[in-house]
């Protein structure tokens, strides 16, 4: 038994050429995929993890650690993309290193990749049905019944009333799940429309806020150190961290290249295009978001700083408070798109890995009709459903980011090592100046993975012990190439 057995690239070639009733159908243009890159990117980051890394760590320099993470982001998305070009295939960087690095690290990945997109998705879920509650709340003046949408595992401090189960976290997940299933090109298309509306909402806060900017504010962009990463330049560093939560989702682009009408131009659009245009969106948002406030006022506006911006918005735009309810209507819209791109991206996944016979027949089986994995869409449904409907939502964002940044190191690494064992096979897109730019990819978001700090370690290999077991008990006597 070789547990570093590799798939090679003409099977990949072969299955990604592949057409049939069996087989995800090519609905994809360049133009969906940029969008489904935007909707998997904006979502609570932006909102919530700017004011969080401006008061507590990086002040006005978050611009930079804006550009720290979204350059890290671009070195692992650079490499991203020749792959997806060159192996236009669902499972996205568990395939790539299934063909690089052999079944035991694609194994790995995968199951680091279900960090990634369903416990992204179940955090998203969770997150949404808070800020339901909310829009309730300031629209008709009606609250959702504590009990009915928080977990067992917490209690209202006010009242004292526990909870029982999320409903509306389960809701939305059935209602995207339902959409995932009925096709591919359909989920694109509301995708589409929930990005306008949130895209939109971004920029006109920029516009609006732009005249309420205190230069004052910005007086200092770096504050000096206060010790630790309490502001300076590891502040900003630590800041990177932090909102590198915010780019998440760029590469769920990849997982949808077995759907891209055309992968060899498509991907490097969707993957590239949309971090470059979010970059972009994020360095002017937390520019004005700082400008508009001083990031002293972050520091205290409570822990999870869901209110950070609503509260900018009511203290320092005067006559501006109807906007931010407007952008709570951008913030359940992210969130959606960012679930169902995540849910779109996990059922790929582990289509993929089931039909490498690492996982069970059924995650790959295909819908007659809709052409979409619709079984591994309902079971992964059930299995995010159960985690957000109990479980609190604080505990699992940064194992969402922990977990992306070890598939970009991996990926990065699986740049240098097929350009090594397979240098002449045709790559559509080149990662440019290779090695440099894969290994620098490594650098950075090791660097994030460090500043994430030991608890988020500890998690992130408990979860791959756990995973261990499972290839061990099932994945290693399945596996197709163990077939043959
Ligand atoms: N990037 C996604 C967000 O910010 C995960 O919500």
């Amino acid at each position: 038994m070789n547990l570093f057995r590799r798939k090679s690239l003409a099977l990949l070639q072969q299955e990604a050429n592949a057409e049939g009733a069996h087989t995800l159908k090519r609905t994809l243009g360049s133009g969906a995929l940029l969008a489904l890159g935007v909707g998997a990117i904006i979502g609570a980051g932006i909102f919530v993890r700017t004011a969080a890394a401006a008061g507590n760590y990086s002040g006005p320099g978050v611009i930079w650690s804006y550009v720290i993470a979204g350059i890290g982001c671009a070195f692992a998305g650079l490499c991203y993309v020749e792959f997806a070009a060159m192996i236009p295939i669902a499972g996205s960087a568990y395939t790539y290193s299934y063909a690089t690095m052999g079944e035991l690290i694609a194994w790995f990945i995968g199951w680091d990749l279900i960090l990634e997109y369903a416990l992204g998705a179940a955090t998203v879920a969770i997150a949404w049905s808070e800020y339901l509650n909310k829009l309730c709340q300031a629209f008709f003046g009606f609250a959702i019944p504590y009990a009915l949408c928080h977990s067992p595992f917490q209690t209202d401090l006010a009242t004292g009333v526990h909870g029982l189960i999320n409903l509306p976290a389960i809701f939305i997940l059935a209602v995207l799940t339902l959409v995932l299933i009925r096709g591919t090109k359909e989920s694109a298309n509301i995708n589409s429309v929930i990005v306008i509306v949130k895209v939109v909402i971004v920029l006109a806060f920029v516009a609006l806020g732009w005249k309420f900017i205190n230069p004052v504010n910005h007086a200092v962009m770096v504050p000096p150190n206060e010790g630790g990463d309490a502001f300076g330049w590891a502040g900003v560093f630590r800041g990177a961290g932090v909102v590198f939560f915010a780019y998440v989702g760029f590469d769920a682009v990849s997982t949808a290249a077995q759907e891209a009408k055309d992968p060899q131009k498509g991907m490097p659009i969707g993957i590239l295009g949309s971090l470059a245009f979010c970059t972009v969106l994020y360095i002017l948002f937390s520019y004005v978001l700082t400008g508009i406030a001083n990031y002293r006022d972050f520091s205290v506006v409570g822990p999870g700083h869901e209110a950070a911006v609503a509260y900018a918005i009511s203290t320092y735009m005067p006559g501006y408070g109807w906007f931010s309810n407007l952008i709570t209507v951008a913030i359940l819209a992210g969130f959606s798109s960012v679930i169902l791109v995540m849910l779109l991206g996990q059922a790929r996944v582990f289509y993929s890995m089931a039909n490498d016979g690492l996982l069970p027949k059924a995650f790959s089986e295909v819908h007659p009709k809709y052409r979409t994995p619709a079984k591994a869409n309902i079971m992964l449904f059930g299995l995010v459903a159960i985690f957000a409907a109990f479980v609190p939502g604080d505990i699992v964002g940064d194992m969402t980011s922990i977990g992306t940044l070890f598939a970009f190191v991996l990926v990065s690494i699986g740049i240098i090592v097929l350009r090594k064992t397979d240098p002449n096979h045709p790559r559509p897109f080149r990662t440019p100046l290779v090695p440099l730019v894969p290994i620098l990819g490594v650098a950075v978001c090791l660097f994030m993975i460090y500043h994430l700090g030991w608890e988020n370690w500890a998690r992130l290999i408990a979860w791959l012990v756990i995973g261990f077991v499972v290839y061990f008990s099932y994945g290693v006597r399945h596996s197709k190439l163990n077939k043959k």
